[in-house]
């Protein structure tokens, strides 16, 4: 007899490992005799969340970005409604695999952060999962081969369901607290991260000539972030870099833009950058290191939105449009196959 009738796991995922687990978490509970609702939250208005059942076991489980869960996610936490229900916290973080040995993806905040904040809504945290699945962030490094995907696939599955074998049966799972130390270490990234890193990463996407505006991405974009602007998809500071997009369209049309960002860095860090820091330091008279250094990544990031702009406008021309995709790491076969988390 499981601890409890009900089971309700509310998930975001960008390409399909968060889904996953919510699905095996489910699974488990349903044949322990549970009633189960597996949520995904992007289907979800946010300003009106239903209040859970009381006799419920509620699960929360989302990709880690920048060691964090991804705003959507957190803005979901943070405008769930107060209960006291007991509560599992799952992330799915960036697993690699080194012989037989899973190399660990790093959580930093994701756990604390939402656990305070449901505890403060009068939750009981029962259990925190991370769950090592395949990295899905092609952007930043080669994808996985096949393989190491089946393997991480399988491995964590089991993991997860010997998880719910004992969390549903009501007992506390913490194990995860013992990576606390890395996880503080790493915390101040996390910042960065929402406050700057994922407006950057949002603006390095572009459909190259492969794309037949199907319009696939924009209407199946989890947070409705791509809008068209002259008939081309466009990526707008609502991204999540949850890599939906990339991995799911139908024609691989979709490149993270490596040549375009490295030719912005260059070019601004070299003339104009430091031209703008120096004028923006003597008008305002920045003394203070956190200001002026918080005031120069606002400027990068309005200008990386103005150069996008840009690219997105000369796109049009085959000559740039050629340059862009040839000069992105995605496009080319030794990076590597776009990631979509194994259905079994
Ligand atoms: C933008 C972005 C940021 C990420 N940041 C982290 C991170 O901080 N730590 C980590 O372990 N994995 C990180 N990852 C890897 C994903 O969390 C991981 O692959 C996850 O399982 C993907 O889940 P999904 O398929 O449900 O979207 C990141 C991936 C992306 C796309």
């Amino acid at each position: 007899m499981p601890a409890y009738p009900k089971l309700i796991v509310y998930y975001f995922s960008g390409t399909g490992n968060s889904a996953n687990v919510a699905r095996w978490i489910s699974d488990a509970g349903l044949a322990m005799g549970m009633q189960t609702d597996v949520v995904n939250i992007a289907h979800v208005k946010r300003l009106n969340i239903p209040v859970p059942d009381d006799d419920a076991l509620i699960a929360f489980c989302s990709p880690v970005h920048g060691f964090n869960y991804p705003p959507v996610m957190q803005s979901f936490i943070r405008r769930f409604p107060k209960g006291k229900n007991p509560v599992l916290l799952l992330n799915t973080r960036a697993g690699m695999l080194i012989g037989q040995w899973i190399t660990p993806g790093l959580s930093g905040i994701t756990f604390y952060l939402s656990a305070l904040i449901l505890k403060l809504k009068g939750y009981r945290i029962q259990a925190m999962l991370p769950v090592d699945l395949p990295s899905n962030w092609i952007s930043v490094h080669p994808g996985l081969n096949r393989r190491t995907v089946e393997y991480l696939h399988i491995r964590n599955r089991e993991r997860v369901e010997a998880f719910a074998q004992k969390v549903l049966n009501g007992q506390n799972d913490f194990r995860s607290v013992r990576e606390i130390i890395q996880d503080i270490i790493i915390s101040p990234v996390s910042l960065a991260y929402l406050l700057a890193g994922r407006f950057f990463f949002a603006k390095t996407y572009f459909a190259s000539a492969a794309c037949t505006h199907c319009n696939a991405c924009i209407e199946q974009c989890p947070v409705k972030a791509i809008k068209s602007v002259a008939n081309r998809p466009f990526w707008t500071f609502k991204c999540e870099s949850c890599m939906h997009c990339m991995s799911y369209c139908p024609h691989k049309a979709i490149e993270t833009a490596h040549g375009s960002i490295l030719a912005f860095a260059l070019i601004f860090s070299s003339i104009i950058w430091v031209a703008v820091i120096q004028l923006a330091g003597t008008t305002l008279h920045l003394d203070n290191a956190l200001i002026s250094f918080g005031i120069q990544t606002a400027l990068m990031i309005f200008l990386l939105g103005v150069w996008y702009r840009i690219i997105h406008f000369l796109l049009r021309y085959k000559w740039v449009e050629r340059i862009i995709t040839y000069t992105s790491l995605t496009r080319y076969k030794f990076w590597g196959k776009r990631y979509k988390a194994l259905k079994k």
